[in-house]
């Protein structure tokens, strides 16, 4: 096969199927990325039978032969990160020698997470229903040039003039504004600097790193966090999270070139679904709704909320294919589908008010105009051959090709490596 640096990423609002379809490739590749995004992310993955949710490590880590790669967008929690470690580690030998992370990345503090809870329980301010593990308030200290970075925590001399100077600020908000304790900088210092020195042996150039693999032949995975629906320059902004989750980050997140992604590939569910608030058009209410809730498993892997379910909605695909340079689909999770008499697919916007203004994601004011097509009596559910399968999921498959402008290169019809259909 012709391998090339190749970017997966979901481009919904999350939970495509990101971490089946990383772990499936990531053997045939040298190393897997992420790129942005934090522990609010939750990847599933089938190892050996076994169910693994990771949340910062990328979905390469069970693969002995892969390096796995957390680069410079990425921003990190200490505690999640360390205990991800720890559990995993029980299901798979060496992570320390085959994860490599950017010093530059910046680091998730506990008056980030603090902020996070005391924004979304405020009765004035607008709910999102984020994780509640302080990436929105991260993102804000990295563009506000008071992030306190992984290399600051490497020595005492570095972090603390930077982490005292933070501290004052978030203390005052915490004191001032939420009536809470001020939190200590003894404490804050020591934690920090703990955390700093067991990162030591992972640290690496990622950008260099990322080139080396190259060199020698060998090519890289780019792992998207999250979905393009939620980036927060192209998603249903505010209901959105804090990064660039389509392709526009991975070059500034993992420390590569634009160039350097040869391939794109976009994971999308044959329905939709969104976790917290916003608008979805294809959202169904009754009782087809609560069945692909329950067959798809629809509770999220990150917080345990159950995730609001829709129709495929063709609409938002087609632009966000458009204008991303997305190459080919991943279509996951169609056997979810079996045994429905009907699917529906959104084909396009009755916009009568005129008020969709493509660019600002405003959907709350569209419905969706449907094109029914034939559910398959015959299940699809762990058929690995395109020829297997019923004749109406063929037809499902390529509706879906020509009402968004791209080919569908691998279909999932289970969590399961081995439910995967490569063409
Ligand atoms: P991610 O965040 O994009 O990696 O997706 P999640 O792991 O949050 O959610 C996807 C869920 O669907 C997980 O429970 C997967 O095990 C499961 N899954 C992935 N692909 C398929 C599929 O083709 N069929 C079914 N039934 N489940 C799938
Ligand atoms: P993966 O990588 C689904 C959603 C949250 C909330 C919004 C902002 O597993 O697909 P945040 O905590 O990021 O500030 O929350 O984004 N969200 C996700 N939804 N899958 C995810 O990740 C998500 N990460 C964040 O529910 O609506
Ligand atoms: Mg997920």
């Amino acid at each position: 096969m012709n391998l090339q640096n190749t970017a997966i990423l979901g481009l919904q609002w999350g939970d495509e199927g990101k971490g089946k379809i990383v772990n499936y490739m990531a053997g045939d590749f040298g190393a897997a990325c992420r790129y942005q995004g934090g522990h609010n992310a939750g990847h599933t993955l089938i190892v050996k039978d076994r169910k693994i949710i990771l949340h910062l490590l990328p979905s390469s880590i069970c693969h002995q032969n892969s390096l796995s790669l957390i680069g410079k967008g990425v921003v990190i929690s200490y505690e999640a990160l360390f205990s991800e470690i720890e559990e995993i580690g029980e299901h798979t030998s060496g992570i320390v020698e085959r994860l490599k992370i950017s010093p530059a990345c910046s680091l998730i503090q506990p008056y980030h997470q603090l902020i996070d809870l005391k924004k979304e329980k405020s009765n004035s301010q607008k709910t999102i229903g984020t994780t509640l593990r302080g990436i929105g308030p991260a993102y804000e200290d990295k563009v506000g040039r008071r992030a306190i970075r992984v290399v600051d925590t490497l020595s005492e001399g570095q972090l603390k003039p930077v982490l005292e100077e933070t501290l004052d600020y978030y203390n005052f908000i915490i004191e001032k504004y939420f009536n809470e304790k001020p939190l200590s900088l003894i404490e804050l210092m020591d934690q920090n600097l703990s955390f700093g020195e067991k990162i030591k042996p992972m640290l690496a150039d990622v950008s260099l790193l990322i080139k080396k693999l190259n060199a020698e032949g060998k090519k890289v995975l780019f792992e998207g966090a999250q979905g393009a629906l939620l980036d927060i320059d192209q998603g249903t902004y505010p209901f959105v999270t804090s990064s660039n989750c389509s392709p526009t980050g991975i070059a500034a997140g993992a420390g590569c070139g634009p160039l350097d992604v040869e391939n794109i590939l976009g994971v999308v569910k044959a329905y939709v679904t969104r976790v917290g608030e916003g608008p979805m058009p294809t959202e169904i209410f009754d009782d087809i709704g609560e069945h692909i809730a329950l067959t798809g498993g629809e509770v999220g892997a990150t917080t345990g909320r159950p995730r609001r379910c829709g129709w495929f909605d063709a609409v938002l695909m087609k632009r966000i294919i458009e204008t991303n340079s997305i190459q080919g689909l991943c279509l996951t999770k169609i056997d979810v589908l079996d045994g429905l008499d009907e699917i529906k697919v959104c084909k396009e916007y009755d916009d009568s008010s005129g008020l969709f203004l493509g660019e600002c994601m405003n959907l709350e004011n569209v419905s969706p105009v449907y094109e029914t097509l034939p559910g398959w009596d015959r299940p699809t559910k762990s058929i690995n051959s395109f020829s297997e399968l019923p004749s109406e999921a063929k037809t499902f498959i390529s509706y879906i090709e020509e009402v968004c402008g791209a080919p569908i290169k691998i279909v999932s019809t289970g969590p399961d490596d081995l439910s995967t259909i490569v063409r």
